[in-house]
């Protein structure tokens, strides 16, 4: 194996004492729980370090505690938790949320996971999207030799390398499942990047339980990966249009000239001061400042700032700004989102065309809206045409009033996102330029890739 994935892995891989820690705290929560009366049926352990493709640090064991069918719902979910607590009692422990929630904890420093599921004859035969797990874990641990799971730790260290690691709202990236299926398909890891190096948005991957008609549902997403154990479910759903390209584009260099830099991140040299002020002059940046907030669960966070980053874009737009790019940063205490405005400031003249000019009927509706016009009507193009002032010419102006207004319409989370929000100008931009949120911004300026 060549040199480059050798010093990798030797940085990802488990260690033996990892690995048979993780058995015991398996072996022991197992015992725990086969003693709790109750209607569970067996522990399994699920998720990647079951099936050893989990990378190094990332120490997570996913256990589920199966039941009976015929359970209802209510009574898998309250014996679920039960369980939890006991397993956790007077350690750290919190209710998490899937499709029901669970408990969560810390135990002898691993994340532990206690997951009620069902015990279901298939993975087409779910009554609960967790039922599906313990199937993947099959699949994967029949499947997959013990080259292919170090391929696969190369590959998932890539996507954490790349930050397309996840499908999570924050990465919009590939679940860890995801990835050990393009090892099993692809084979090796080279082949896997070969072959994704190639792909193009649409791309169809199917096993040997599926055909095209199974991807059809999907249409419309770049990537299709039909579950081997569900061929109602796309394991990639979660990937984005701008994700699945990054990736493609991350192969492509990764294969011009492979280096350790796509697997692990290098530090951002950034601009200093008088160079970023030197950049600024160039272009017209316009930024947002707020808070991520606490009560909120991170993930759901994530998804509202995106959709309110396309929000504060439209509202740009309908404003006539012309936004060149737009992006987010976030450490998760800070938000920023940063604009490239074709222009800082409008004219104060606006001009608006009406109806044709022999249409008179639709001409004096027109011209009898309440506005004040300062020039006009004439005839521009056919059409009766008027100018009007503008209230507000200033991005920075504009961008404060949307937020005053969003204060009051958005919710909870959002609504103290809105209230705290600071609209920074480009002198403020320099002021704010320091730490983690000034590699971001020299990226942005740069246009460059994390991996470039
Ligand atoms: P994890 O998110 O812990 O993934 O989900 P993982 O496979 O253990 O990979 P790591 O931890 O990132 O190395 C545990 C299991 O839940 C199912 C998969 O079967 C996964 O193995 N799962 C998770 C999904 O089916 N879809 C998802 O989006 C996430
Ligand atoms: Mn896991």
């Amino acid at each position: 194996m060549n040199k480059l994935y050798k010093n990798v892995l030797k940085k990802i891989t488990p260690s033996k004492k990892e690995k048979m820690l993780e058995k015991k705290i398996f072996e022991e929560i197992e015992k725990k729980i086969m003693k709790i009366k109750g209607k569970h049926l067996n522990l399994e352990w699920c998720g990647s370090s079951a099936r050893d493709t989990h990378l190094h640090n990332d120490q997570d064991l996913d256990l589920f505690v199966m039941f009976d069918r015929e359970l209802t719902e209510k009574e898998l979910e309250k014996e679920g938790i039960k369980i939890g607590k006991i397993v956790f009692k007077g350690k750290k422990w919190e209710k998490a949320y899937s499709q029901h929630p669970y408990i969560r904890g810390v135990y002898k420093g691993f994340d532990v996971e206690i997951v009620p599921s069902y015990k279901v004859k298939s993975g087409n035969d779910i009554k609960s999207a967790v039922d599906r797990t313990p199937f993947h874990n099959k699949y994967i641990q029949n499947g997959m030799s013990i080259e292919q799971r170090k391929d696969t730790r190369l590959l998932k260290q890539f996507m954490k390398g790349i930050d397309a690691y996840g499908a999570d709202l924050k990465n919009c990236a590939l679940p860890g499942y995801a990835i050990e299926l393009l090892v099993l398909h692809y084979e090796t890891f080279d082949n896997a990047i070969k072959e994704i190096s190639k792909w193009n948005t649409g791309k169809i991957l199917l096993f040997e339980n599926s055909n095209e008609k199974n991807a059809e549902q999907f249409k419309g997403t770049p990537l299709i990966i039909i579950d081997p154990v569900d061929n109602n479910r796309n394991v990639a759903s979660a990937l984005s249009e701008e994700q699945f390209q990054r990736l493609v584009y991350a192969a492509k260099k990764f294969l011009e000239n492979p280096s350790e830099k796509f697997f692990f991140k290098e530090k951002t040299k950034k601009l200093n001061k008088n160079e970023l002020k030197k950049e600024l002059e160039k272009r017209e940046l316009i930024a947002i400042k707020s808070v991520f907030p606490k009560k909120i669960l991170p993930d759901l966070f994530w998804g509202q700032l995106r959709r309110f980053l396309k929000k504060s874009e439209t509202h740009l737009g309908e404003q006539d700004f012309i936004v060149e790019r737009s992006n987010l940063w976030s450490n998760e205490k800070e938000v920023v989102f940063i604009f490239t405005l074709r222009e800082k400031n409008l004219q104060k003249i606006k001009t608006i065309s009406g109806p044709q000019a022999t249409d008179e009927e639709n001409s004096k509706k027109f011209l009898e809206k309440k506005r004040k016009i300062v020039a006009g009507p004439y005839i521009k193009e056919g059409r009766i045409t008027i100018d009007i002032e503008r209230k507000e010419t200033e991005s920075k102006k504009i961008l404060e009033n949307f937020l005053k207004e969003m204060s009051k319409q958005e919710k909870e989370s959002l609504k103290i996102f809105c209230k705290k929000a600071k609209v920074l100008d480009e002198k403020e931009i320099i002021k704010h330029y320091k730490g983690e949120f000034a590699e971001y911004l020299t990226r942005y300026i740069k246009g460059k890739e994390i991996f470039e």
